[in-house]
């Protein structure tokens, strides 16, 4: 059974290569990425690797945690790290786990038996404080993925689990949003005391709430 949204995140115990971590304590009370490659010393996971680390001040800016499992031993990802931060400039400074039993890639379904029997393919969860999956995304082996993508979405995440907005195609942070059509017009008034556009009436755009 495929891990579905909102369900919990599994937790496990791995080796990474900054050391044993307990998933869920690991966590702790922010958010998660947990994300796979289908094997060490391939050329889109390498790139992969140094655009997050690039990224990680993003990362932690929004209280998020990442991680990458690659189904491959710990001395293997130690010296693929070298190969990473020669090719990318940059320094590895997120953890990844070493899978070579397949535990976690197991556990997540990040095995795809029609793409590859041995290989995960290009998994992305993201975890909420409450550990229950808030996102999902798979790609196949030979597509790299856009991590402000993963940046953005996580900001619409991150806002609509504290507010009754919706976000519309292609938002980006700063930028108007949708009251949810659960929101009464006369409730709105209090939530939303910017005012909204009624394009229609379920269709309320208002100035994002928390800027
Ligand atoms: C890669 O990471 O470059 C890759 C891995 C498996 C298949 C194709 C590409």
């Amino acid at each position: 059974m495929s891990i579905q949204l909102g369900d919990e995140a599994p937790d496990f115990t791995a080796d990474t290569t900054e050391g044993t971590i307990v998933f869920h304590e690991w966590l702790g009370n922010g958010w998660g990425v947990l994300f796979s490659h289908p094997k060490d010393f391939t050329p889109v996971c390498t790139t992969e690797l140094g655009t997050v680390a690039k990224l990680k001040e993003e990362f932690d800016r929004r209280n998020v945690k990442v991680v990458a499992v690659s189904v491959d031993p710990l001395d293997s990802h130690e010296r693929w790290i070298a190969d990473i931060e020669d090719t990318q400039s940059t320094t590895m400074n997120f953890p990844i786990i070493a899978d070579p039993d397949r535990k976690v890639a197991d556990l997540y379904g990040m095995i795809h038996p029609n793409a590859s029997d041995t290989m995960t393919v290009r998994s992305v969860f993201v975890i909420g404080p409450d550990k229950k999956v808030k996102l999902t995304i798979t790609y196949p082996a030979a597509t790299g993925r856009n991590f402000n993508e993963i940046l953005r979405v996580i900001d619409s995440l991150q806002l609509t689990a504290g507010y009754s907005v919706a976000t519309p195609a292609n938002w980006n942070y700063g930028e108007d949003v949708i009251i949810v059509p659960a929101v009464s017009d006369e409730a709105a008034k209090e939530k939303f005391p910017k005012g909204w556009d009624a394009q229609r009436p379920y269709l309320r755009v208002t100035p994002q709430p928390n800027i």
